[in-house]
């Protein structure tokens, strides 16, 4: 094997103010696969993480609970290590950005920073709550869309009409924390100057070290100019103090990123491993951060030109994924496909996701798509119709006929050889993060194997006399094929291929284990590895991960027409199954807002709360409604129809209506006792 190579690996620290769900899950599934192929290779490996425990919405959420900030943090940290570890996260470390090795290291890292001209300090006006007494994120500050007038749009898009602005536009802001009008306050930020940096940052984000999705983004940042840095929140925030300063904290990005090195500082301190070793140079040692495309600019940017700025060396590379969608579509609470990490742990086995994901997973910034039905599909197909399927079909005979002992000799050596070479390209696909292209060469081998086995028929030759020999060899050989997919396959499946080591009697199967088959060797008894994702599992996700609406049972008849309507009716469409029905998620939905939409003579732009949830849904119900007659009203949409682009905009979902046409047409109004977001039965 190649010289061993000394790594640092992160993936992005979560916030610690929320559970861990399925979409931050393919972040620390990819970096895990990465990092426990690294180790089976031979390399010496490090996979550190923390919780980011600092900033505002902890501070706001934990007042909420009437709890102390450090509670929280204790609380969701438990959390968070809980749902990590059974998914078979195998972090080295994990630690809190709320720590004193990141107070350390920030304040030094500011220090020098500062002391080197690349601080600067500029009062500036900010957005103030006069009843909380405190400095507003944007985020904070809500108001009315200066586009489309929608209330209760954030600082700065609208999500009704997708229009983007400065939170000063808003109309009637009010402040999230009190509901008091914001007002403009004057205070002094300090700035890191990080066009300093543009020459080294130029150059060192052509380099090879982020990927080519990355580097073209990058330009665009580049010609849009590098602005001063603002990494001051004033008091009370939930930070780390700056030094030589009164009641200012350091913005959250900045000691972030430096919980990279506050969680390998904390490893180096209860071990003999060298900080300086993997921070202070970039000759012995390699630093990789994985992250998720959302958060590119602070990785790539400010990350490195912090670095660079105190003395530290820069990553060799920033790995950036896409994001999860399920089902095609971004991740709904109402639709339950927001599903956290701890519900599917209650369902399902973490091998299976880990797999799908692999299984889908390539080295680029491309949203992976979570396919519940796919999902399943593929994993019984793979897992356990193929993988597993090959020691199922022949461990019982090496158990009765010949005591668990292998046979000395591998009958289609040629085959065995072949499983052997193609590890160079895994390796390679694994190296690349190309775990797609990985899985899809490992399940070859595996249907090789499984060729193999049906094409030899040892459960036919078992019952031919003199055949005792060939069958004891063609076992053997099964299990040895066994032998080199679980060796492929155990960065993904870590449980999975330990039992298979138990069951193989193998001892921990690394990469330079290969071409040792095991021959004339004792193998313990077989029990099934995996079972097959049922569907009802699934569904039980789905339902666990649905927000606590009740259901109710509603009838739906409304508005009575007061003449005699001529209705010739269209023929019935074909027959649709029970099924496909089923499919239709009706919801009770309140009109907040009914528009006129201009250029458009029969639809009105309506915006439906659905519980916790809007919509926005261009409707065909002008001819039969004035805007007016609709708002506040209750009505019933169909919640799951795929979002679809029209010429005046998304339109996300369908209210129902029924009537001729014309002005005779009513929308569906359910009776009183309805809720928006309650499922229609
Ligand atoms: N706290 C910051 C990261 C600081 S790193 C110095 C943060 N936290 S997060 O909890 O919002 O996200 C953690 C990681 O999960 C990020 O890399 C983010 O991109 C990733 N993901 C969060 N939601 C995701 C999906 N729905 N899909 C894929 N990855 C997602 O950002
Ligand atoms: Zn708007």
């Amino acid at each position: 094997m190649s010289t061993q190579r000394k790594i640092l690996i992160t993936s992005a620290l979560p916030y610690a103010n929320g559970p861990i769900h399925l979409g931050h899950l393919v972040e620390y599934i990819q970096t895990d696969i990465w990092a426990r192929f690294q180790k089976m290779r031979g390399h010496e490996c490090h996979y550190v993480c923390a919780d980011d425990a600092h900033g505002t919405p902890i501070m706001l959420r934990a007042r909420q609970d009437g709890i102390t900030p450090e509670q929280l943090i204790a609380d969701v940290s438990r959390d968070h290590q809980a749902d990590f570890s059974d998914f078979l996260i195998g972090f080295d470390n994990y630690h809190s950005t709320h720590s004193d090795e990141n107070k350390e290291l920030s304040q030094s890292i500011y220090r020098t920073l500062r002391d080197d001209g690349h601080i600067t300090a500029r009062t500036i006006s900010q957005a103030y709550d006069p009843e909380a007494n405190m400095f507003l994120p944007d985020r904070f500050i809500k108001g009315t869309c200066p586009k489309c007038g929608a209330e209760d749009q954030y600082g700065d898009n609208c999500e009704v009409c997708g229009a983007t602005y400065d939170t000063t536009d808003l109309k009637k802001p009010y402040s999230v924390v009190s509901g008091a009008t914001p007002i403009k306050k004057d205070t002094e930020h300090f700035f890191f100057k990080l066009g300093d940096f543009e020459t080294m940052l130029q150059e060192w984000t052509t380099a090879g070290h982020v990927q080519s999705e990355i580097a073209n983004k990058l330009k665009e940042w580049f010609e849009s100019g590098l602005k001063d840095w603002d990494i001051t929140r004033d008091a009370p925030y939930w930070g780390f103090e700056i030094p030589d300063s009164t009641d200012k904290f350091f913005y959250v990005w900045l000691d972030a990123p430096i919980g990279y090195m506050a969680s390998f500082k904390n490893l180096c301190d209860k071990t003999d491993l060298d900080f300086d070793e993997f921070w202070k140079s970039e000759d012995k040692t390699e630093l990789y951060h994985f992250i998720g495309k959302d958060i590119a600019y602070f990785h790539t940017l400010f990350w490195p030109a912090v670095l660079k700025g105190s003395g530290y060396r820069t990553p060799t590379k920033v790995f950036c994924h896409g994001f999860l969608t399920v089902d095609g579509a971004k991740m709904s609470k109402s639709r339950g496909t927001f599903i956290k990490a701890r519900t599917y742990l209650d369902n399902l086995k973490p091998e299976y996701l880990r797999y799908y994901y692999a299984a889908k997973l390539s080295s680029g910034v491309d949203d992976i798509d979570l396919n519940l039905e796919d999902f399943q599909q593929r994993v019984n197909t793979d897992l356990v119709g193929k993988f597993v399927n090959i020691a199922s079909r022949v461990a019982s005979f090496i158990k009765k006929n010949n005591d668990g002992m292998l046979s000395g000799t591998l009958p289609a050596p040629e085959l065995h050889q072949q499983m052997i070479d193609a590890g160079d390209l895994i390796a390679q696909h694994f190296e690349d993060r190309k775990y797609s292209q990985a899985t899809r060469e490992i399940m070859a081998l595996a249907d090789k194997a499984n060729e193999y086995i049906a094409d030899e028929e040892p459960w036919a030759k078992n019952k031919q006399e003199g055949m005792e020999q060939q069958v004891h060899d063609i076992c053997t050989q099964g299990i040895n094929m066994f032998r080199i997919l679980c060796i492929y396959l155990k960065p993904m499946l870590p449980e999975v291929v330990k039992q298979a080591e138990d069951f193989l009697n193998s001892g921990e199967l690394s990469w330079n284990d290969l071409d040792k088959p095991l021959l004339n060797h004792s193998i313990n008894k077989f029990k099934p590895l995996m079972q097959r994702v049922e569907k009802e599992a699934l569904d039980k996700i789905i339902d666990a991960s649905k927000e606590d609406i009740k259901a109710a049972s509603q009838k739906t008849p409304a508005k009575k027409s007061t003449k005699d309507v001529d209705v010739s009716n269209e023929p019935i469409a074909d027959e649709i199954e029970f099924d496909d029905f089923a499919k239709i998620d009706l919801r009770i939905a309140r009109i907040v807002k009914a528009e006129h939409v201009e250029k458009a003579d029969k639809l009105l732009q309506l915006t439906l709360d659905i519980g916790g949830e809007t919509r926005n849904v261009f409707a065909g119900i002008k001819s039969a409604y004035a805007p007016e007659d609709l708002e506040g009203k209750l009505t019933v949409m169909v919640a799951n129809l795929k979002p679809r682009k029209m010429r005046f905009g998304m339109s996300e979902g369908m209210v129902l209506a029924a009537g001729p046409g014309g002005k005779d047409l009513w929308i569906l109004n359910p009776d009183d006792g309805a809720q928006p977001g309650m499922k229609v039965k």
